[in-house]
């Protein structure tokens, strides 16, 4: 079979197509013959070797969708440990949701991994009460876009999207937002509690450094701000986007509160993960929540969808279909 192969880590010249064995499934695994495999912004992060380095040689890839082996059954998989960007993966049973017939492959796999964060934040960490005010980060991204039409669809009102072109704003007006906000203009803090009418109640945070700090300026008394992550690399890059230290005096003295959300902590509770699918998938049945596919690329186009993620040029959900020739 075909795999993106990484045999160092660093750019996305590291990436380059093998022909390799098929994986080996043991006790409670099985093979799946992918169809399409997901690209998430961890995956570059791992790529660099910022975080949970994988044991070289590689297969990089958190989310896929395809037929499984054993009895063809169609199937969304999730690989904690990669190995996504291949013909062919060995999944966890305890970690495979069966794809119901009316979602296609494409809206399958966007949704577990990215729709199943967006809803853990806002949802699990977040405890979102309708009527509030929601504010996302990276509202046009691959968890941001779904966390908007999560936000509305859960009834929180007003829902407010940060993007950082006029173009993403302009899609995530499309997907509903009562207002979108530039990040990199002006006093985001006051921006926030502008657009609230005096404070959000809760903000999903994917960016980190300035933009958290910002954030906990907007929220209202008893709002939260819930991280999901941040942009690895340290360095310079750290202060303006890394991870924040909060104090609890500082909680106190304003009535608000952070929390963070970690997927694997759904996807290691089997119930837990098979709740939140169905209810996505259902929330999709219902045309209440749509991934974007940004692009679907080859397995030799992978690098390049890397430079683009990693360059904010994409919006949604990036795919690779494992079996078409570049
Ligand atoms: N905790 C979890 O379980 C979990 C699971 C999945 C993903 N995540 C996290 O969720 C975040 C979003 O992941 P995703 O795959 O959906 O990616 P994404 O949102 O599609 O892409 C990243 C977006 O972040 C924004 N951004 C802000 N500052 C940036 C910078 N300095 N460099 C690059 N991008 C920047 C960009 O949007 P603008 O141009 O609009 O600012 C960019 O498009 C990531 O932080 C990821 O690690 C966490």
């Amino acid at each position: 079979m075909k795999a993106v192969l990484m045999r160092s880590t660093g750019g996305p010249e590291v990436l380059a197509v093998e022909q390799v064995p098929e994986p080996v499934p043991t006790a409670g695994q099985s093979l799946v013959d992918v169809t399409l495999a997901g690209v998430n912004y961890d995956d570059l992060e791992r790529r660099a070797g910022d975080v949970q380095p994988l044991a070289l040689p590689a297969v990089l890839g958190v989310d896929a969708v395809g037929h499984r082996r054993r009895d063809g059954r169609r199937v969304a998989v999730l690989l904690r440990a990669g190995g996504g960007y291949a013909q062919v993966v060995v999944a966890e049973d305890r970690y495979t949701v069966e794809v119901p017939d009316y979602l296609s492959d494409e809206q399958a796999v966007a949704l577990l991994e990215q729709g199943g964060t967006a809803y853990g934040a806002l949802m699990l960490a977040g405890r979102l009460r309708a009527g509030e005010a929601v504010a996302v980060s990276a509202a046009a991204g691959g968890v941001g876009h779904l966390a908007i039409q999560l936000a509305l669809a859960l009834g929180a009102n007003p829902v407010i999207g940060l993007a950082s072109t006029a173009a993403k704003r302009a899609l995530v007006t499309e997907l509903g937002a009562h207002r979108v906000l530039d990040p990199g203009t002006g006093d985001l803090g006051a921006q926030l509690r502008e657009a609230s009418s005096g404070g959000v109640g809760l903000f999903l945070d994917s960016v980190g450094g300035e933009l958290t700090r910002a954030a906990l300026d907007g929220l209202a008394p008893f709002g939260r701000l819930v991280s999901i992550g941040w942009r690895a690399g340290g360095g310079q890059a750290a202060d303006r986007c890394g991870p924040v230290e909060v104090s609890t005096e500082a909680l106190v003295g304003r009535s608000i509160g952070c929390a963070g959300f970690w997927m694997r902590h759904v996807v290691e509770d089997r119930q837990l993960l098979t709740g939140i699918a169905d209810e996505l998938f259902d929330l999709a049945k219902r045309g209440q929540l749509v991934a974007r596919i940004d692009r679907t690329v080859s397995l030799a186009e992978v690098g390049q969808a890397h430079t683009a993620l990693a360059t904010r040029a994409t919006a949604g959900k990036i795919l690779i279909d494992v079996n078409r020739e570049p």
